[in-house]
C-alpha cells in the first residue's frame, strides 16, 4: 500500500483554502492508504510565532483536522517537533540541495518580501525540511494545494540527487496529488491573492472556526464586479473574484463550475452570495462545533499527538538511520 504524507503549519487558524485544497483530500485518501498527517511546528517558526500562541494553535489545528474527519487511530496525526528524524534528515538534505535550486523557490520570494537579508535562514531551507518530512517515511503520495507544487518538485530533485550521489535507489519518487477543483482558493478581498491564514485581514478568508454570522458577513462583503454571473465558465475569464466564488461553491457542493453557472448564470451576485453563504455555513459549522468540543480537553489532544509521534517515529527512525549509514555516519554498535 502506498504511503500518504501531508503537513500543515500551525501559523494561524486553518482556512477554507486549507480545507478545500488539502484537508478534505486527506480525509478521502484514508480509505485506501496508510496516511500520516503532520502539524508542522518546525516549519511554523521559520517566521516569528509567539510561543504560547504557537502551542495553542498546534492543538487547535490538530482538533480541526480530526473534526474534518481524519481518524487519528487508524492513521497517524502528530506534531513535527516530536519526531527528531525530520530534523536529522533535513540536515542531510541541506547538504544535498543546491543553493541555486532554493533561489528559484517562489514561496521564499513571496514570504521574505523586499528585505530578503532579514529573513530567517530557516525560511530559506524550508523546502529541504519539507522533503525530509515526506521522505523520512518513504511516502509517495502527497495531497496538497497548488502552491506546494514547486516544493514537491524540489523534493524529487533532492531525492534523485541523494540517490545519484550515494549510488542507491533509496528514496522513491513523490507524486503530488492536487485536486483541480479547489487547488487555489483565493482571498475574498482580492481574487489574485491566495486565501491565507497569515493574511493580516480576517475579512480575506473564512476560518474553519467562524460562526454562521461571520461566514455570512464575509461572503456578503466579498469583493465582486458589477456584471451578472456569466452563463458558462469561459465568461469567468478575467473575472478573478467571480471565478473564485463559483469555484468555492462548486467545490463545496461537488459540482463543476459549468453546473454552478447553469443554475446561477445571468443572475446578480446578491442571490448567489446568499446561496454560497448557506452552503458554506452548512458545511463548516459542524466542523467548528466538533473542534470546540475536542478542545475542551486539551490533555486529550496532547496525548493523541504524542501517541501519533511515537508511531510516526517507529516508521521514520529506521529509514533515517539507513540514510545516515549511506552518508557515512557511524552506526550505533549493537549490544
Ligand atoms: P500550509 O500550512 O500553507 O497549507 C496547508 C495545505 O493547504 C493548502 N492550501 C491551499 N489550498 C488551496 N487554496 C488555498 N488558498 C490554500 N492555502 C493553503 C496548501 O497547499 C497545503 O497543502 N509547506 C506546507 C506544509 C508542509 C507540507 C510538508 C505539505 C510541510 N511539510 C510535507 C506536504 C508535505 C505549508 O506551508 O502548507
Amino acid at each position: 500500500m502506498q504511503r500518504v504524507f501531508s503537513g500543515i503549519q500551525p501559523s494561524g487558524i486553518p482556512t477554507l483554502g486549507n480545507y478545500l485544497g488539502a484537508i478534505r483530500n486527506w480525509v478521502a485518501l484514508q480509505a485506501e492508504h496508510d496516511c500520516l498527517y503532520c502539524v508542522v511546528d518546525l516549519h511554523a517558526i521559520t517566521t516569528w510565532q509567539e510561543p504560547e500562541t504557537l502551542r495553542q494553535q498546534t492543538r487547535e489545528l490538530a482538533a480541526a483536522i480530526i473534526a474534518c474527519g481524519v481518524d487519528p487511530e487508524r492513521h497517524i496525526l502528530f506534531h513535527q517537533s516530536a519526531v527528531p528524524a525530520h530534523a536529522r534528515l533535513a540536515w542531510i538534505f541541506n547538504c544535498v540541495a543546491r543553493i541555486g535550486w532554493l533561489n528559484r523557490m517562489t514561496q521564499f520570494k513571496d514570504k521574505a518580501g523586499k528585505d530578503r537579508e532579514a529573513a530567517s535562514a530557516g525560511l530559506y531551507v524550508y523546502p529541504n525540511l519539507m522533503a525530509a518530512d515526506i521522505l523520512a517515511y518513504h511516502a509517495t503520495r502527497v495531497p496538497v494545494g497548488d502552491d506546494q507544487k514547486q516544493h514537491l518538485e524540489l523534493a524529487n530533485d533532492i531525492a534523485q540527487k541523494f540517490n545519484h550521489d550515494y549510488a542507491t535507489p533509496f528514496f522513491p519518487l513523490i507524486e503530488p496529488l492536487i485536486m483541480p477543483e479547489a487547488a487555489r482558493v483565493m482571498s475574498l478581498r482580492d481574487g489574485t491573492k491566495k486565501m491565507s491564514k497569515s493574511d493580516p485581514s480576517d475579512q480575506s478568508r473564512i476560518n474553519l472556526g467562524d460562526d454562521a454570522d461571520a461566514i455570512a458577513g464575509k461572503i456578503r462583503k466579498a469583493r465582486t464586479d458589477a456584471e451578472p454571473l456569466p452563463s458558462d465558465p469561459e465568461g469567468l475569464e478575467g473575472r478573478a473574484e467571480a471565478r473564485n466564488l463559483v469555484g468555492i461553491y462548486g467545490a463545496l457542493a461537488g459540482m463543476t463550475p459549468a453546473a454552478v453557472l447553469a443554475e446561477y448564470g445571468g443572475q446578480g451576485f446578491a442571490g448567489f452570495k446568499d446561496a454560497l453563504a448557506a452552503l458554506t455555513v452548512a458545511k463548516l459549522t459542524p466542523i467548528g462545533a466538533e473542534t470546540k468540543r475536542l478542545l475542551a480537553d486539551p490533555g486529550y489532544i496532547d496525548r493523541l499527538l504524542f501517541d501519533g509521534a511515537a508511531r510516526a517515529g517507529a516508521i521514520a527512525n529506521p529509514i533515517v538511520a539507513e540514510a545516515e549509514r549511506l552518508v557515512g555516519f557511524l552506526q550505533r554498535p549493537s549490544v
